[in-house]
């Protein structure tokens, strides 16, 4: 029996600009976050099975083959990485422990597909390379997001901070931070999946597209802005980048209550810039915090959110 114990470890993501524009073909930029998600595989004497003990009150137990209604998903996902390593019936046990919360836009289902494929390439003993993770991870994130645009688990894999444009070629390209960015991410429960958010925002775009294409130019504008001022350092211009971001986000009807929230908090407090990353309708805010971004996420949590000061972009 294989004794081997092993690990894989990935990082969170944020998208700093584009979502939602990156869907109408506008370029989006994204950023591995320090927070991540750790797998750790093992021999067993049962078949695979996978525990999630902090994304669960009491601790994940997945069987395969047997149903367990509410986390389903992440049981296909679990089938979809085994079936991907070629360890589909294999006597092992893997155990995730999760930094990220889930389901809140910060990139936990990318990681746990990177990581947890990490860990099983290592068990089989013949790692993944570069493309066939980024393929495997694909299938995994299929059973989470349906049509996943590949942003999540490519910045996830690669780390650093990437420029992706659907159908330009190559579609991701790294882009250079003069140094990883200062900043609060904060979030809280959604108040609908990314697919309902997407979907909602297609259908007002198609009822009068002239006016919606002008508002996802506008925030393709942005991203390539950003390109350049994350390249200098620019803080105070990347700050107002974020903030005219948000405001095009809440105008395209993709920010909740909370979102305005939690980015009002941050801007109160002194965060240079503020805006929802993700889908939004509740999820996660980013705030440009390079001084004091302890008293930002003070604010947060007295208001009942949660956060963290960190940095995006360093490369891994
Ligand atoms: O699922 P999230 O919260 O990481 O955000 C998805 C980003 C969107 O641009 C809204 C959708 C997409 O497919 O890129």
């Amino acid at each position: 029996m294989n004794t081997r114990v092993s690990t894989g470890a990935a990082p969170g993501k944020v998208i700093l600009f584009g979502e939602h524009a990156v869907v109408y073909g506008r370029p989006a930029i994204a950023a591995a976050i320090e927070r991540g998600l750790g797998a750790t595989a093992e021999p067993a004497r049962d078949g695979p099975r996978l525990d999630i003990p902090r994304w669960g009150r009491s601790g994940l137990h997945i069987r395969l083959g047997e149903r367990q209604p509410g986390i389903e998903s992440v049981a296909r996902a679990f089938a979809a990485a085994l079936e991907a390593a070629g360890l589909r019936d294999a006597r092992l046990r893997v155990t995730i422990d999760a930094e990220l919360p889930p389901g809140v836009g910060l990139g936990s289902s990318a990681a746990f597909a990177i990581a947890l494929l990490r860990s099983l390439g290592e068990f089989r003993g013949a790692p993944f390379s570069t493309g066939d993770l980024l393929e495997a991870a694909e299938h995994v994130e299929r059973v989470f997001h349906g049509t996943p645009s590949g942003l999540d688990h490519t910045v996830v894999a690669l780390g650093g901070c990437l420029r992706f444009q659907r159908g330009r070629e190559p579609a991701f390209m790294p882009v250079a931070l003069a140094e990883p960015l200062p900043v609060v991410v904060a979030w809280t429960q959604r108040e609908g999946g990314t697919r309902d958010v997407v979907g909602r925002l297609r259908e007002r775009h198609d009822a009068q597209p002239d006016l919606y294409e002008r508002l996802f130019d506008a925030m393709g504008d942005l991203a390539e802005a950003a390109v350049e001022a994350l390249g200098h350092g620019d803080f105070a211009r990347l700050g107002a980048l974020f903030d005219l971001n948000h405001g095009y986000l809440n105008a395209a009807g993709v920010s909740g209550l909370a979102n305005e929230r939690m980015v009002a908090i941050a801007r109160q407090h002194g965060a240079l810039g503020a805006k929802l990353t993700g889908a939004g309708w509740g999820g996660a805010v980013i705030a440009l915090a390079p001084d004091h971004p302890e008293r930002i996420v003070s604010a947060l949590q007295d208001a009942g959110f949660s956060a963290t000061a960190t940095r995006v972009g360093a490369t891994s």
